[in-house]
């Protein structure tokens, strides 16, 4: 009988059984969250309100994204059809692979990146062309437009980037589009907020320009999994057709517009993001710390040999934070995502005296 069981046992098909496989460091996670780059407080209060006035009979309905992707389309300056919204950044990813890569496709990435991009790729026949950025971790731009092949048929694009900070201009971004019509190039905006540079005034504009964004970052709704895509009516057709009707639930969708209209909530997170990362640079500097220039709610700071016993002995302290090391070109380096000034107080507190502990134990 267990002969017959193993006999009859389903073989994935190839590409998955050599697919990267990503385990996200979860669990324990009951300390000051820097780890994940998430809001680090709450979402909008009028989120909440919206949250509990949510009836037992609406989730007897399927969801209906239709009005709410109007309404984002409206916010966002761009026609309902040019926009998706998803189950997080991660499915647009998703989707939008499944949809244009195929056997000899290339995907164009400049690395160290976000890894999901990779995890996506690999699921498709297509094959990954990283870009390897100078240890400035600045957006290689150069090296990236030197890359382009006629088989290029997407570059994505985190910008600002993670786990560096860095930004690609939006000369670069159009001057990447104009090199590679042939291919679609994925803007990812997950961290839009904190720098306020974006090029979603150009959908539809350039006609191989992708944008995402999503709501697990600055609006605080990472649990909820939302996100967006949008691009031009023909190219988003096709996204829809491999995505999921449903995949957006009721509650993200009814959480959706009242996260928007608190503009006044999120200006407030974001200006305290960005007074904490500046103090934090301060107080990084002040240690002799290496880090590189961020534009969104993360710094990256090189540890060096130590990285591992770093995080521990941070996590011990009550503080998440990321080690990066196995990321291309970033070995000893470690992400730390910015919260709220009080919080970054508490952080600096901790760094400061793991640095000071390490030292010594040298
Ligand atoms: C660049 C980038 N894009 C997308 C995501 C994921 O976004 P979502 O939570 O909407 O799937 C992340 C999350 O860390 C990210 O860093």
């Amino acid at each position: 009988m267990a002969d017959a069981v193993k006999t009859l046992s389903p073989t994935p098909r190839a590409r998955v059984q050599a697919m990267m496989e990503y385990h996200p460091p979860l669990g324990c996670r009951d300390a000051l969250r820097l780890d994940f780059n998430e809001n680090t407080v709450a979402c909008s209060p009028k989120v909440r309100e919206v949250l509990g006035s949510i009836s037992a009979g609406a989730l007897t309905r399927y969801p209906e994204r239709e009005p709410v992707e109007a309404i984002v389309a409206a916010h966002l300056g761009v026609e309902a059809a040019q926009v998706a919204l998803t189950n997080g950044v991660d499915e647009a990813i998703h989707v939008l692979f499944e949809a244009f890569l195929e056997e000899g496709d290339e995907l164009l990435l400049p690395v160290p990146t976000y890894t999901m991009y990779e995890v996506y790729l690999s699921a498709t026949d297509a094959r990954a062309v990283p870009v390897l950025a100078a240890d400035d971790l600045q957006f290689p731009f150069e090296r990236l437009l030197a890359a382009i092949t006629p088989r290029t048929k997407i570059i994505a694009i985190a910008n600002p980037n993670s786990p560096s900070g860095s930004i690609a201009t939006r000369e670069q971004l159009l001057e990447i589009a104009r090199s590679a019509p042939q291919a679609i190039v994925l803007v990812d905006e997950a961290y839009f907020h904190f720098c306020g540079e974006t090029v979603m005034d150009l959908v539809g504009v350039v006609p191989n320009l992708v944008v995402a964004r999503t709501f697990s970052k600055a609006y605080g709704l990472a649990g909820l999994r939302l996100g967006l895509l949008a691009g031009p009516v023909e190219l988003m057709r096709w996204v829809r057709r491999v995505l999921s009707p449903y995949s957006v639930n009721s509650l993200a969708l009814a959480c959706l517009p009242p996260a928007l209209e608190d503009t006044a909530y999120l200006d407030w997170y974001v200006g305290e993001v960005l007074a904490a990362r500046s103090d934090f640079e301060a107080a990084l500097d002040a240690l002799g710390v290496r880090r590189w220039p961020s534009r969104a709610n993360f710094i990256l700071v090189d540890i060096g040999a130590q990285h591992a016993e770093f995080v521990r002995r941070m996590q011990a302290a009550g503080v998440l934070v990321r080690d990066r090391s196995k990321d291309p070109g970033c070995d000893g380096r470690v992400r730390i995502t910015i919260g709220t000034q009080e919080q970054m107080r508490h952080a600096a507190v901790a760094f400061r005296e793991t640095m000071a502990a390490l030292r010594a134990a040298e």
